[in-house]
């Protein structure tokens, strides 16, 4: 919400009179003066007119997670377990998904209540890769590396995959990286290529790994530096200065 708005909304403030405070310096943002009136807050934001605090910041949450077999990435399911069930009841309130797995597949599935964090995340135009390591049913071919990179057209969603990297593990393994996610798409991406999915198991978002101590089935906070590591590219590298 902008920050006008948000503080019109307080009682007994007017636009204009909103307008006057900010223009004044008496509206403080997680403690920093702000002026800009268009600026968008979220709920996570501490908001003060001079000693009044108009907004307490909600505590943003991320959690991640090992998504085990057989679960559904969904909130709740009135037949199967979800990704959900997996945590406690108070605990899991106001959280989502941030994408999906099929239910048969497992590893790296993330939760959070920040749905500016989600969309980062899983908006294409933002290029998070999504690392899946895949066994098929037929040996993996070497032209469906460029298949892959080429892009397949999906008539369903009107729409061309991105490129696609594959990389070829072992005769039947491979490893798949995604800067999208759509439905089952890697299954539909090899069954173009005359092949099968047998496992698909998510390892990596963005430069966030499973963590090797996090057991399927088992989720945890994330610390703030895993949190950056999701949404935040790898820095690109100092350069270095051609002149003595
Ligand atoms: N592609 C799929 O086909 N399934 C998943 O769960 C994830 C990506």
């Amino acid at each position: 919400m902008k920050l006008d708005r948000l503080l019109t909304r307080h009682r007994r403030m007017g636009r204009a009179a909103a307008r006057r405070a900010l223009a004044a310096g008496r509206v403080r943002v997680d403690g920093v003066v702000v002026r800009d009136r268009e600026l968008e807050v979220d709920r996570f934001r501490e908001v003060m007119l001079d000693q009044a605090r108009i907004q307490e910041p909600e505590r943003a949450r991320y959690l991640i997670c090992h998504k085990s077999a057989g679960l559904l990435s969904a909130t709740s399911d009135p037949v199967h377990r979800t990704v959900l069930d997996l945590i406690d009841a108070p605990e899991r309130e106001g959280l989502h998904l941030v994408g999906r797995l099929d239910r048969a597949s497992t590893g790296l599935i993330l939760l959070t209540n920040d749905g500016r964090w989600s969309k980062r995340i899983l908006s294409a135009e933002n290029k998070v890769p999504k690392v899946y390591l895949v066994e098929t049913a037929a040996p993996v071919m070497e032209e469906a590396v460029t298949a892959f990179a080429q892009g397949f057209w999906f008539p369903t969603e009107n729409a061309f995959t991105l490129p696609a990297q594959l990389e070829i593990l072992g005769e039947r393994t491979a490893r798949v990286t995604l800067e999208e996610g759509r439905h089952h798409q890697i299954k539909r991406m090899f069954r173009r290529v005359g092949n099968r999915v047998i496992s698909l198991h998510r390892v990596r978002i963005g430069r966030l790994d499973l963590p090797e101590d996090l057991q399927a089935g088992q989720w945890r906070e994330m610390t703030p530096e895993e949190v950056l590591l999701v949404t935040h590219p790898a820095p690109s590298h100092p350069r270095t200065c051609p002149f003595p």
